[in-house]
């Protein structure tokens, strides 16, 4: 896993918890906790620190991987504002992760292994969602597209229709977006 998505989950856990706090998830996981943007880390550290924090606060690690991506929006969109100013709402932004966000992601970020989704539309008016990747950090996608929807002023409902952790082959989400 790149290491900007370490130096986001640092930010994140250090504004909402404070400096202590990471300090900590780095010491009782026995993560290196020093992470260069360009560079490549294990993706079992990062599940270490995420595992050290379910612990530390007693919730599920998807609950803490759904956390996340919740709170990593706003702060890519400091990073990487232009991938957010190019649309006008929270579908359109996360429809475009495949054709343009993650590809731009790999442009910059040498051996990024991006996951690729699949978006159709349900019958009954919602995005369907399907996410496969090795990694099985689908609890992390649900968090990005709640909090893109924060992001445009939306509210994203989210629901999980089948799911790699149950065996199925492909994790299957339906999104609701309301303003
Ligand atoms: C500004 C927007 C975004 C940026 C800059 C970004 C960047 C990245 C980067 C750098 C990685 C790590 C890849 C690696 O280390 O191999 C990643 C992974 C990931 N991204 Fe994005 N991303 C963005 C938006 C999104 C959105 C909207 C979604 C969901 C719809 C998403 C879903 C994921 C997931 C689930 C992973 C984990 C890797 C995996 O599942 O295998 N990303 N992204």
């Amino acid at each position: 896993m790149k290491g900007v998505i370490f130096n986001v989950l640092e930010d994140a856990v250090t504004q909402e918890h404070g400096a202590p706090a990471w300090d900590s998830l780095v010491q009782s996981s026995g993560a290196s906790g020093t992470y260069s943007s360009l560079g490549s880390y294990p993706d079992s550290e990062l599940m270490g620190l995420v595992m050290a924090a379910s612990g530390a606060l007693g919730a599920e690690p998807g609950e803490v991987l759904r956390w996340f991506g919740q709170r990593a929006i706003p702060l890519l969109a400091e990073r990487y504002g232009d991938f957010f100013a190019l649309h006008a709402s929270a579908r359109s932004f996360v429809t475009s992760v495949n054709g343009i966000i993650h590809p731009e992601v790999h442009k910059l970020y040498a051996g990024a292994a991006c996951p690729h989704f699949h978006f159709h539309d349900l019958d009954d008016g919602r995005l369907g969602v399907g996410y496969r990747s090795p990694r099985q950090l689908c609890r992390l996608a649900q968090g990005f597209i709640e909090g893109s929807a924060v992001h445009y002023g939306e509210v994203a409902e989210v629901e999980h229709l089948g799911c790699m952790a149950d065996g199925d082959p492909v994790c299957r989400l339906a999104v609701r977006w309301t303003a």
